[in-house]
């Protein structure tokens, strides 16, 4: 691994995104031993005029660490490497003043070997990305002479559509080569999703069942229980197209439905990535519906005519030799009956079942994202006991039942260490980003245009009913009278 100096700049630094998951990422990374105090420094960057003392005051109640044997201790011991600098987004001085303050601290670390790295994280709105791109690239890049790099991490919402996400993509590519830009979509963290690669491509089991033959329909399903509570101004720009599912979702599709890659390498992985989502055919109107939960317009920050969705399910169909014919069925929303984050993989029936009239449901293979990490696989057995009769069971790896005792690292923990050792694997390339724009981008506008209009639905419930008609039309098979109860210690 590299070693000498690193500066991680926080920029944004007393903003929510800051405080609720990059400072804690970070302090989780520092409890570990990946930022060991003698080569890292932290900077906050932000507008407001505030102390070290005030930042640090600010964001101490968000770190939490519960696998430290003296929390306490780490909390002041990490607090001290933050140093805070004020400035506006666009203006010299404030960067002059940042790279000053850098500098410094590479100086008085430069008695060690070793290079100069200074990693810049966006937590801001990207209004601001490409002029804070330009500063950095002006004023605060690495001094060559000492080698070693400068990064920068940005975060979505990459635009609104396709032709404001490419304007954005290249404003910061005229700054910075690829190599340099981590664009982070967090659902890339997860550990399920990151388990997906060896899952498909390390077992013999999911090879030749992995197809159109064999596999009826793919449901990649997203389901919060509260709504845009605080955030109703910043939701209803976007809405829950935008918001979750044509970053969140189709990255998670890319890496059900992609091929094998060439290699581990991440060019290779997302070249791979790339290529399926070029193979997405347009969206049908008749293939999507939407939601927007009664009492979203309350929100006073919401305007009262607001056509933005919250609830939104909308078929993907992949023209390639593997999938045609299969329906991707990606659904999120807001305010629904439950949390829950995952894939579905509805298998065909059984040709020539001399089960059927008896059968509980099909097989399926699910891959639950959050909470209660786990993966099962639905199927039917005999029913245990004197009759010969059915029923669905299980295969269940549950992590907490078979990992006792590992703590599962919060993604934006994992995204940033990636960012500090120059993987790019869990981050999305700009042609993957234009390729994700390409096929949403004229659904969005027809909402935008107030062509499609979202149903109403209740708070707490599954959302409109035309959302599971939609999914029963494209093939999905409920199983009633079945429940996957997540097992506890
Ligand atoms: C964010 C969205 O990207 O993801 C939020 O902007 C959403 O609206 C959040 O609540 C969900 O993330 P997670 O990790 O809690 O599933």
């Amino acid at each position: 691994p590299e070693t000498g100096c690193l500066s991680i700049i926080v920029l944004g630094a007393s903003g929510d995104l800051a405080k609720k998951k990059t400072f804690p990422a970070l302090f989780h990374l520092y409890c570990q031993g990946f930022l060991p105090p003698d080569e890292v420094h932290i900077f906050g960057y932000a507008r407001t005029k505030i102390s070290d003392d005030d930042l640090r005051n600010r964001i101490r109640g968000y770190l939490v660490n519960d696998r430290s044997a003296s929390p306490s201790e780490d909390v002041s011991k990490f607090l001290q490497l933050i140093q805070y600098v004020s400035g506006s987004y666009d203006g010299a001085q404030g960067f002059q003043l940042l790279d000053k303050e850098i500098t410094k601290h590479e100086i008085s670390k430069s008695s060690q070997e070793g290079s100069s790295r200074r990693l810049f994280y966006l937590a801001l709105p990207p209004s601001v990305y490409p002029s804070v791109c330009r500063m950095i690239r002006k004023y605060c890049m690495n001094k060559s002479d000492l080698g070693g790099w400068t990064r920068i991490v940005v975060e979505k919402p990459f635009g609104k559509d396709l032709d404001s996400a490419e304007q954005l993509s290249s404003q910061i590519g005229e700054l910075f080569d690829e190599p340099q830009i981590y664009r982070i979509d967090h659902y890339l963290g997860k550990e399920l999703v990151q388990n997906l690669l060896v899952l498909r491509f390390a077992n013999r089991f999911f090879l030749p069942l992995w197809n159109r033959d064999n596999i009826d329909n793919v449901q990649i399903v997203f389901r919060e229980d509260f709504g845009t509570e605080g955030r109703g101004g910043y939701f209803d720009e976007y809405g829950i197209i935008c918001d979750i599912i044509q970053n969140h979702l189709l990255q998670v599709l890319c890496l059900v439905a992609m091929e094998k890659p060439v290699s581990l390498k991440p060019e290779h992985i997302r070249d791979e990535k790339v290529k399926v989502l070029q193979s997405v055919l347009p969206i049908k109107d008749e293939e999507v519906v939407l939601g927007q939960y009664e009492g979203y317009r309350d929100d006073p920050t919401v305007p009262n005519h607001s056509n933005t969705p919250t609830f939104a399910t909308v078929i993907l169909r992949i023209h390639n030799e593997r999938w045609e014919g299969v329906p991707f069925i990606l659904k999120a929303g807001k305010a629904l009956n439950s949390r829950k984050a995952e894939i579905r993989v509805q298998f065909k029936d059984v040709p020539g079942d001399i089960f059927k009239c008896q059968k509980q449901g099909r097989n399926e293979f699910v891959i639950r994202l959050q909470p209660s990490e786990a993966m099962y696989m639905k199927l039917t057995v005999k029913q245990p006991g004197l009759e010969m009769s059915t029923v669905q069971s299980e295969l269940d790896l549950s992590y907490r039942q078979r990992y006792q005792g590992v703590t599962i690292p919060e993604a934006y923990e994992r995204l940033i260490l990636d960012t500090i050792r120059g993987d790019q694997q869990h981050f999305v390339r700009r042609d993957e980003l234009k390729a994700a724009w390409e096929i949403f981008t004229p659904l969005l506008h027809r909402i935008d245009n107030g062509e499609m209009k979202p149903i109403p639905y209740r708070t707490g419930s599954r959302g409109p009913a035309e959302a599971d008609e939609l999914s029963a039309k494209a093939g999905y098979v409920q199983t009633h009278g079945y429940i996957w109860i997540p097992p506890t210690l």
